[in-house]
């Protein structure tokens, strides 16, 4: 079976103070915490460099790191390095090369996923889920990429319920305007690793928010 994994996304916390954000989530219950990374705007890239990992905030956290660049295999290598647990990068820049960016991303230690935007039918996937190097998580965006605060399309969920009915057992994640109002539909379709940005950290208690969260996908 499946766990819940509730990955707060750093890209809602405050830049000036991301260490001690880190350690809050995961006081607050967070179990994986979702760094997005993205060409032109890699702020929380370049916090994410091993004095921030070791001496900050003694994290033992499991950084879920998802790549919204053109060249996902640039950043293998650093991501690694600085201790990057999970490497997820989008189907949709990677269609010719695949196979090498997951042998690589494994190579460095790191969990391999792949994503794919709103518009991407669910089938591009399959193969890299089915390969001789499969993805171990897939992440169904469930609004564009780009900024925290945007509003859930429900319309992502026939993509998770179809992933689910295929594969019982595999990492289905879900991103973008999961909270409270919105995590009941992507539970029951099938996601078990739910990131949240806004609705965590703009919450007034943030713990019962990851906590109502995980009660919705272990239900
Ligand atoms: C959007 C990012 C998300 C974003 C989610 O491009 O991938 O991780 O931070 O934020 P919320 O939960 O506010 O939609
Ligand atoms: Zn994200």
């Amino acid at each position: 079976g499946v766990t819940a994994k509730i990955a707060p996304s750093m890209l809602s916390s405050d830049f000036a103070n991301l260490a001690s954000e880190a350690q809050r989530m995961l006081d607050c219950g967070a179990d994986w915490l979702h760094m997005d990374i993205m060409d032109g705007y890699n702020l929380n890239y370049r916090l994410l460099h091993k004095p921030f990992i070791l001496n900050h905030c003694k994290l033992m956290a499991y950084l879920d790191c998802h790549l919204m660049v053109t060249n996902p295999l640039d950043y293998v290598e650093p991501l690694g390095k600085a201790g990057a647990s999970g490497f997820t990068f989008h189907v949709e820049v990677s269609r010719d090369n695949w196979g090498e960016l997951v042998q690589r991303i494994k190579s460095k230690g790191m969990r391999p996923g792949v994503s794919l935007k709103p518009g991407t039918p669910i089938e591009e996937v399959y193969p890299l889920v089915e390969g001789e190097h499969p993805v171990e998580m897939v992440l169904v965006m469930t609004v564009e990429p780009g900024f925290g605060g945007q509003k859930f399309m429900p319309e992502t969920m026939d993509k998770v319920r179809a992933l689910r009915k295929k594969y019982p057992s595999l990492d289905i994640e879900v991103d973008g305007g999961l909270g409270p109002s919105t995590i009941d539909m992507a539970a029951s379709a099938g996601a078990n690793c739910i990131v949240a940005g806004s609705s965590v950290f703009g919450a007034p208690d943030s713990a019962q928010v990851i906590s109502l969260m995980r009660k919705s996908v272990e239900e």
